[in-house]
This record gives structure tokens, C-alpha cells and sequence, in this order.
């Protein structure tokens, strides 16, 4: 009986016990963080809620309230990680809110249940703390999550981690998302590609074995996001995700009571990849194995030295040297390209014009060139830009700094294991190099003095920097007066072309130049500069260079290098009697050809695609030796952008001879329309007659037309421009006349392409024979377009159906890279 009795109250005891240990917390009870012994713990003492002081430790002490896993690993904060003082408490009112208060009395977190019947809070064993009006939950902590879900938390659409600026989030899709400052998204991972249901509510779910899922009333069971890789390893383990301060998501286990945690799996394999992980202008990289933050270059100093994440600050502001802005180059290098990049900073333009139209640009501050062939270059207006170096990537990037550029002592962004000796050799070539480079300056700027010191700029120091620029290939920038005084007031006019008047000049370091005034300019100073850098990095033998350019007020004038032999027209059709100008076949063919290769080079090699759709004997220039360059290239795009089919602006400069009929039935302006007029000209090579002429000789048919038909008949000797006699290489002739009749066909598409027509020049791509190119002779002569023509022509391949505009310059349009392509393949087909 008294054993009985002893049983009993032995189990009540154990009973009572039991419910004080697992009570719920009652209304009015309050932690203090002066006694980290105080804590509400879950029933079996797993998760505890109570104050832990802030890691890292600050001084005075500062803590946070936060559940913590058995040994002391937080899973959640009150707001998250708000440090209070020692006087801080966290009290649960009689009210049913739960409160944090700092020391002065202060609420700095509170969880809004005021009101709401919260009678009672019970932290459980899975560590979900919960307010509750009776049963029901009125608000838990697994619903507030603050940078760590447990298993049994469901992770919900709207639901967010956040750590610092960093924030998770599952979207409506099943789509786990990484953003940097709730815009920058630098990761997005989709359900695994076997799953083709559409989702209606995801749930992110962490199962206890390790396995990260998500489930949704449409799945059968759930999919599979990750697996810990201690997946399903037995023992007394919590496995938790956690966002952590450096932007990533990983899974930790943490064995019970041991207060440590082992990363098992992590959302960005690549740390480097995190947007914002060497805050801004840092540069992240690694060595051996960890990411490490550096600056671009001893331009720049860290914000902290003692924390390398807090990103870098120029040592002089850009405003502060208006005179000395330069590109630090960084190869291997890429400024994160996330979206949103706004189609304004995304451009198709090459390496150099990459680095060039930012600086000339003030609203952009940095660039990266993908240079992996796509042709992208980003642009990063002044803001937070975040850099990865590393030796696998492609791309190069550019920051504006102020002059000169401080390289970093070895290149410690390059990976720290390299051998000892190899970093003596780079010293040496650094040193050399270096010497070398201080070498070619003093030459250079003894030259520069021996020359230029009676030159009344000289010591300006816009004429340094300017020379600098030159000496780099950048265009120069002048001043309205500076190219005044060079032309002598625009006294010695050399011709007038489309886009205004062009006038002899000579600079101050006696180069010999050709000033173009343009006209009717209708763009801001930033576009006409992005342009200007745009057609000067483009060079090529048989193109002209553009020295430099000068946009003061309603200025723009553009300077080019000076050819002495002037237009080619001057030597064809001027009466040679009254110029004394004559040029043999030989001289005749390597025009045609270095012509047509300058074209090419805009066409197809250089990255800045680029159409002249002006091309006729006045913009093909001669130098000394009678080498061509092809002149005024990019400047219809320059003068009327808006138009992008620049078809007004034609109809008032444009040269009707040379305009290829697409011009006048509506049709898109692509690199078609240049090979068009490219024939022309060569048919006026061979001929030394405009191809538009009309006279007895040519039984009143324009000459073209005449020209084809006597080549049908076989009098090609008919078509030879009678001064250059019997001195003909007839191989040649009659090759440049069949490319000419095969450059001039209707259909856009039965033309070849620039790099083609200079195969077939030079002989080495059979020419096959030219159909006949009459029916749209007729139509730009008569300046209408028949019917017959136009419908012929719109029959013509829509893959050139928008405007190849879109390739010169700086349109984003990639469609527009593929064009070329199509209507190659095109006339393959056509021929074939
Ligand atoms: C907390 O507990 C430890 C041992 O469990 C004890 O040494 C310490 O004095 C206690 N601190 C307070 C403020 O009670
Ligand atoms: C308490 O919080 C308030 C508001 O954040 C702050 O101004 C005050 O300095 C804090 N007091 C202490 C002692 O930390
Ligand atoms: C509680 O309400 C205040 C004031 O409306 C708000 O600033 C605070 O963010 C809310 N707290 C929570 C945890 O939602
Ligand atoms: C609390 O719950 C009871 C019954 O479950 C309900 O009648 C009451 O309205 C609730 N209080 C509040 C403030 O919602
Ligand atoms: C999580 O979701 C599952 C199913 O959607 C549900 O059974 C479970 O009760 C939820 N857990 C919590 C803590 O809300
Ligand atoms: C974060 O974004 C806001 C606006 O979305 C912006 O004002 C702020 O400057 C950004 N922060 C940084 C560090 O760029
Ligand atoms: C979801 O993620 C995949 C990559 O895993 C991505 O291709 C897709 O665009 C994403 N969907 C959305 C809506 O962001
Ligand atoms: C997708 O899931 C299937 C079956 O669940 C699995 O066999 C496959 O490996 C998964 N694919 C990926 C890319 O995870
Ligand atoms: C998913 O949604 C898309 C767009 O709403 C729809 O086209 C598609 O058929 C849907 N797929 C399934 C399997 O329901
Ligand atoms: C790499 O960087 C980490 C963190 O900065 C440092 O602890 C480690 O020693 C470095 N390793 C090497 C090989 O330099």
C-alpha cells in the first residue's frame, strides 16, 4: 500500500515536474541579457530562446535575442540580430505581444500581436516559438523567418531570408531565387527539368535526413533542390539552411550540444559570383581556395583596411581631375553583369570602343567587355559595381580612375600560389617594362618640346593630354578655336561632302589634317561622343582615320588624317587634260580592291558593324601611293539617328546613281544596299564613266544597262574606258565586270557579300555569270518604282526585315548579328 502510495506521487511528481519544465510561457515573464542563464526553453531543452551575446563580440557587450539549437546555434533573432545593451530585456506583456526593449527603454522590435487574445507562448521541440489565442497560433517564428529555416518550417512564396543586403526568396514558379539589395539577381535555380507541372503554392521544405524539397498540391511528391552531403547520416543532428552575410545560401549540420555547424551544401558553388561580396569596386578573386577581396589597382584604397569586404574608394574622385581621366584596364575581369541592365548600358560594340565610349561618357563609370565573341560590352553607370578577376574568365573590364594608373604591386589578384621566382621574373619585367615605358615618355615629350615649343599651346595642358591620346589611339579631343586656328579660319576647303564641308588643316605637332564641319547634327554631346569612338576605333589600311573630333556648342567637327591625292572621282571623270590626273588598270584594280576590302572590314570584321550606305567615288579616297581609303563611314548614323532608316536624309544627299532601289521601294537598308552602290563605282572603274550617263554612244540607255547588254554580246573591250587603251589585264576586266553586274542585281539577296566580291576580285572564288540586273535600273533613274520592281524586291528575304542600322553602333539587337548570316547562306543557295 505504501509503495503504492509511493508509486503514485513518485509519477505525479514526475508529472508536475514534467509540465513546469514544458509550461508554456506565461503573459508578464520577461529575459534579461544581463543573465544568458535565463532563457524559455522547448520542452526536451533542443531549442531555447533566450539572449546571446553578438558574434563577433563588441565592447561594451551587445546581445541578441535568438533561439538558439542545443549548444548554441541560432536559428532565429528578434528582428533580425537587433543587438540591445545589458540592460536590454525581451518581455512577453500581458498585452500577448512579445517586445524588445534596449536598456534606455527603447522598443526595438516588437511582434505586433497587441490585441489579437494571445493568451499564451510555447517555444517546441522543433523550434517554432508560438503566440496563441488558446490553440490557434496567432504568429511563430517558423512563419517569421529571419535568415535560417529548420525542418518542419515551410518556406512560402512571399516569405523572405535576409542577411545584410542580401535577401532569398521562392517565387510562384518553384524558382529559388539570391538577390543583392531586393534588385540584383545573381541567382536563380529552377526545379529540376523532369518536373513540367506548373506550380500553384511551393513550399520550400528542409527535410531532418538532409534533403532540400519543394512541395506543391500539383506534385505527387516533392522535388528535389539539394541534397546535404551528409545526407541521411544518422546520429543526433539538426540540419538547417542559413543565408548567410556573404550573399550565400548554404546547409549546416550541427551535431546536438556541440554548438558548432559543418557546411554541408551551398546555393553558389562559385563565392566570386555573389554580387557584392568585395562591396563596391572591390574585386574578388581567389587564392588557394577562399575568396579574397582586393582593389582594382593602387588608384583605389579599401573603405576598411581591416575588413577588405567593405568594398574600395578611389584615392582622388573623377571630378577632382577633369584633365586626366583615364581607363584602368583589368584583364580577366568582369564588373557582375546581372540584370537589370537597362538596354541603355547594353551594348554590341568591340573591345576597344568598349573601353573608349565609357570614357568619353559621363554617365558611365566603368565597362566590361564579354570578349568571348558575342560582341556585349556593359556599362556601369556611377553606382555599386562589384568585380571577379579571375584567369578563366574572357572578359575585360575598364574603371575610370585619374591619371596615371597605379598597377598593383605583384598582382596579387592573380593567384598567391605562384613560385617565388616566377614573382622575381614578373618584378624584372614589371621593372623593365616600366623603364622602358619612362623611356619612350621622355623621348616622346623631348620630341614634343624640340617641336612644339614655339607652338603657341604648348604647356597647355589639354595639348599633353591630347597628345598622350593620340600616341594611345584614342580620338583627340579639340577645341573649336584650337582647329580655327589650324585651318586658318576654314580658308582652305578641300571638297563638300553629304555631311558638310571639309577643310585642310594643319595641327600643331604639323600633321596634316582634313577638318570636316558637320551639319545638321541632330544628337546630344554624349551620343556624338560614343559615336566618334565608336568610328575611331575602327582602322583598317583602306579606311580613313579619324584623328580626333571637337563638340563645343553647336560645334561638331570631325578630324581626319589628310589624303593628298584627294577624291577618287577627280581621277575618273574629270577631263584628263584638265586635271592631269590618269590612273593606269594596274592602279584601277587595287583601288577596286583595296575598296572593297575596306567595305569588308566594316561589313563583317570589325565588331562595330558598320553601314556607309553612301559609297560612290567621292568617298573613296587616294593616299600618295594610290592605296584606297573609304571615308565618312559611320557618319549617317551620327547625323540622323532617329531615322534609323535615314531615308529622308538620302532623299536630300544621298547620290541617286549609287543607291541601291531598296532605298526607294521602303525596304530595309542592310550591307546589301552598300554592295549595291560598291558596283557602281567599280563598273565606273572599269569604264571611267558615271554609270548613270546617257548619251548616243550608249544608244540613249543609261550606261549600266548598255554595259550589261554589250557584255551579253561580248564586247567587253566596248566597256574599257577608252584612255586606258590596250593596258589592260583582260583576266582582271572581265572579272571586275561580272563582280560589278553581280553586285548591282534588284534582289538584295542575290548580291554577294563584301568578303566574297573581294574573293572573286582576286580570282580565287569562281564567278559564276551574272544575271541580268535590268529591271531596277530603271526605277532610281526614273526616280519612281514600278510596281513590277517593288514587288520583286519586297519578295526578298525577311530576314533582313528591320533596319541594319541597328548594327553600326550601339544597338542592342542581336538578331540583327544574325542577318549577315542568313543572306549569306542565301545567296549560296541562289547560286548553287
Ligand atoms: C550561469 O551558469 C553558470 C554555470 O551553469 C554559472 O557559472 C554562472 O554563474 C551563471 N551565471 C549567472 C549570471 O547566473
Ligand atoms: C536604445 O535604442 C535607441 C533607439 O535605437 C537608441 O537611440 C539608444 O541609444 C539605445 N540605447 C542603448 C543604451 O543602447
Ligand atoms: C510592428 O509594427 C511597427 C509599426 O507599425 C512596424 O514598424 C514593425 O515593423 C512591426 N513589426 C513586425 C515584426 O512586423
Ligand atoms: C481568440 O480565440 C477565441 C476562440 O478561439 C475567439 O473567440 C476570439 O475572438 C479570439 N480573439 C481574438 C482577439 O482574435
Ligand atoms: C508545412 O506544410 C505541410 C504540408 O504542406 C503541413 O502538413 C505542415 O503542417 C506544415 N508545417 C508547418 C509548421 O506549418
Ligand atoms: C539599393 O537600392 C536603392 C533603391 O532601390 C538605392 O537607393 C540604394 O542606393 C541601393 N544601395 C546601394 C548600396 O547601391
Ligand atoms: C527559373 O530558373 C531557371 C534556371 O534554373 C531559369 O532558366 C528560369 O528563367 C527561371 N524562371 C524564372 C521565372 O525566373
Ligand atoms: C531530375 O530528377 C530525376 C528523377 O527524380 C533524376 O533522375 C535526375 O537526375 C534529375 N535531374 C537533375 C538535373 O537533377
Ligand atoms: C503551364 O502554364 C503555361 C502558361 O500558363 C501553359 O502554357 C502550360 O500549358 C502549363 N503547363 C501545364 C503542364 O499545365
Ligand atoms: C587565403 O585567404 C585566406 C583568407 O583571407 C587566408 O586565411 C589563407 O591563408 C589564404 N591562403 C593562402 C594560400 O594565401
Amino acid at each position: 500500500m505504501a509503495i503504492k502510495f509511493r508509486l503514485v506521487l513518485l509519477s505525479l511528481f514526475c508529472l508536475v515536474f514534467k509540465t513546469i519544465s514544458a509550461a508554456p510561457i506565461s503573459p508578464g515573464s520577461s529575459l534579461s541579457a544581463s543573465n544568458g542563464n535565463q532563457t524559455w526553453s522547448s520542452p526536451d531543452s533542443t531549442f531555447s530562446l533566450g539572449f546571446v551575446p553578438a558574434d563577433p563580440p563588441t565592447s561594451p557587450p551587445s546581445f541578441i535575442a535568438a533561439i538558439t539549437y542545443s549548444g548554441g546555434v541560432p536559428i532565429w533573432s528578434a528582428g533580425s540580430e537587433i543587438r540591445v545593451d545589458s540592460g536590454g530585456t525581451l518581455q512577453f506583456l500581458s498585452s500577448g505581444t512579445l517586445r524588445l526593449v534596449n536598456g534606455s527603454g527603447d522598443t526595438l522590435w516588437d511582434s505586433n500581436t497587441t490585441g489579437r487574445g494571445v493568451s499564451s507562448a510555447q517555444l517546441d521541440e522543433t523550434g517554432n516559438l508560438m503566440l496563441r489565442n488558446g490553440t490557434a497560433s496567432v504568429w511563430s517564428s517558423f512563419d517569421n523567418p529571419t535568415d535560417t529555416i529548420v525542418p518542419s518550417q515551410n518556406f512560402t512564396v512571399g516569405k523572405v531570408l535576409r542577411s545584410g543586403m542580401y535577401s532569398f526568396k521562392l517565387i510562384k514558379n518553384g524558382n529559388l531565387t539570391l538577390l543583392w539589395n531586393n534588385s540584383i539577381l545573381y541567382w536563380n535555380q529552377g526545379l529540376n527539368s523532369s518536373v513540367t507541372t506548373n506550380l500553384t503554392s511551393p513550399s520550400l521544405g528542409l527535410q531532418s535526413i538532409g534533403i532540400l524539397t519543394i512541395s506543391d498540391p500539383n506534385l505527387a511528391t516533392a522535388a528535389i533542390v539539394a541534397y546535404s552531403n551528409d545526407y541521411a547520416e544518422a546520429g543526433d543532428i539538426l540540419r538547417f539552411l542559413k543565408l548567410e552575410s556573404d550573399g550565400n545560401v548554404r546547409i549546416y549540420s550541427s551535431a546536438k550540444g556541440s554548438g558548432t555547424e559543418v557546411e554541408r551544401w551551398a546555393a553558389v558553388t562559385d563565392q566570386c559570383q555573389v554580387f557584392g561580396y568585395c562591396g563596391d569596386m572591390g574585386i574578388c578573386s581567389y587564392n588557394d581556395s577562399n575568396p579574397i577581396c582586393g582593389c582594382p589597382s593602387l588608384n583605389f584604397e579599401p573603405v576598411d583596411p581591416k575588413d577588405s569586404r567593405q568594398g574600395c574608394k578611389r584615392k582622388m574622385e573623377i571630378e577632382a581631375c577633369p584633365q586626366s581621366v583615364t581607363m584602368l584596364d583589368l584583364v580577366h575581369t568582369r564588373f557582375l553583369t546581372y540584370p537589370p541592365e537597362t538596354d541603355s548600358q547594353i551594348f554590341f560594340v568591340g573591345i576597344s570602343a568598349c573601353r573608349l565610349n565609357c570614357l568619353v561618357n559621363t554617365a558611365c563609370d566603368a565597362s566590361t567587355s564579354l570578349s568571348d565573341g558575342t560582341g556585349l560590352c556593359y556599362y556601369k553607370t556611377p553606382g555599386y559595381v562589384s568585380g571577379y578577376h579571375s584567369p578563366a574568365l574572357t572578359s575585360s573590364s575598364y574603371i575610370k580612375v585619374c591619371g596615371p594608373v597605379v598597377p598593383n604591386p605583384s598582382s596579387s589578384l592573380d593567384s598567391a600560389s605562384k613560385k617565388k621566382g616566377w614573382k622575381m621574373k614578373a618584378w624584372i619585367l614589371v621593372l623593365v617594362v616600366v623603364a622602358s615605358l619612362l623611356g619612350l615618355m621622355a623621348v616622346e615629350g623631348g620630341l614634343w618640346w624640340w617641336f612644339c615649343r614655339n607652338s603657341p599651346s604648348f604647356g597647355s595642358l589639354s595639348a599633353q593630354y591630347a597628345l598622350l591620346e593620340y600616341a594611345s589611339g584614342a580620338p583627340v579631343q579639340f577645341s573649336y578655336k584650337e582647329l580655327q586656328r589650324a585651318t586658318k579660319g576654314f580658308k582652305e576647303k578641300l571638297g563638300a561632302g553629304g555631311f558638310g564641308a571639309v577643310y585642310k588643316g594643319i595641327l600643331a605637332n604639323r600633321t596634316v589634317v582634313a577638318v570636316k564641319q558637320l551639319e545638321g547634327i541632330e544628337q546630344g554631346e554624349k551620343q556624338f561622343r560614343m559615336e566618334v569612338a565608336t568610328i575611331s576605333s575602327t582602322h583598317h589600311l583602306n579606311l580613313v582615320r579619324l584623328i580626333g573630333f571637337c563638340s563645343e556648342g553647336r560645334h561638331r567637327l570631325l578630324v581626319y588624317e589628310f589624303m593628298k591625292n584627294g577624291s577618287l572621282d577627280d581621277f575618273l571623270f574629270a577631263p584628263e587634260e584638265q586635271s592631269g590626273k590618269f590612273l593606269s588598270w594596274e592602279d584601277r584594280f587595287k583601288i577596286a580592291l583595296g575598296t572593297a576590302r575596306g567595305i569588308t572590314y566594316l561589313h563583317e570584321e570589325c565588331r562595330d558593324c558598320i553601314v556607309h550606305c553612301d559609297i560612290k567615288p567621292e568617298n573613296i579616297l587616294l593616299d600618295e601611293s594610290c592605296n584606297s581609303k573609304v571615308s565618312d563611314f559611320g557618319l549617317a548614323k551620327l547625323v540622323n539617328p532617329k531615322d534609323h532608316r535615314y531615308r529622308t536624309l538620302t532623299s536630300v544627299r544621298g547620290t541617286r546613281g549609287y543607291l541601291a532601289p531598296e532605298w526607294l521601294a521602303n525596304l530595309p537598308i542592310t550591307s546589301k544596299s552598300d554592295i549595291y552602290s560598291y558596283g557602281m563605282v567599280l563598273l565606273e572603274i572599269v569604264s571611267g564613266r558615271r554609270n548613270f550617263e546617257v548619251s548616243e554612244e550608249t544608244d540613249r540607255k543609261k550606261f549600266s544597262i548598255w554595259a550589261f547588254e554589250e557584255f551579253e554580246k561580248g564586247n567587253i573591250k566596248g566597256i574599257i574606258d577608252k584612255r586606258l587603251a590596250d593596258c589592260v589585264d583582260m583576266d582582271q576586266v572581265t572579272r571586275a565586270i561580272q563582280v560589278s553586274f553581280w553586285c548591282i542585281q534588284e534582289q538584295p539577296s542575290h548580291r554577294p557579300m563584301m568578303g566574297k566580291v573581294v574573293q572573286m576580285l582576286e580570282g580565287i572564288t569562281e564567278i559564276g555569270k551574272p544575271p541580268c540586273p535590268r529591271a531596277i535600273i530603271e526605277g532610281p533613274v526614273a526616280g519612281t518604282s514600278t510596281s513590277a520592281s517593288t514587288s520583286a524586291v519586297a519578295s526578298a528575304p525577311t530576314t533582313s526585315s528591320f533596319s541594319s542600322f541597328q548594327i553600326s553602333g550601339v544597338s542592342p539587337s542581336a538578331p540583327a548579328r544574325n542577318m549577315e548570316k542568313a543572306t549569306a547562306s542565301l545567296i549560296q543557295s541562289d547560286r548553287s
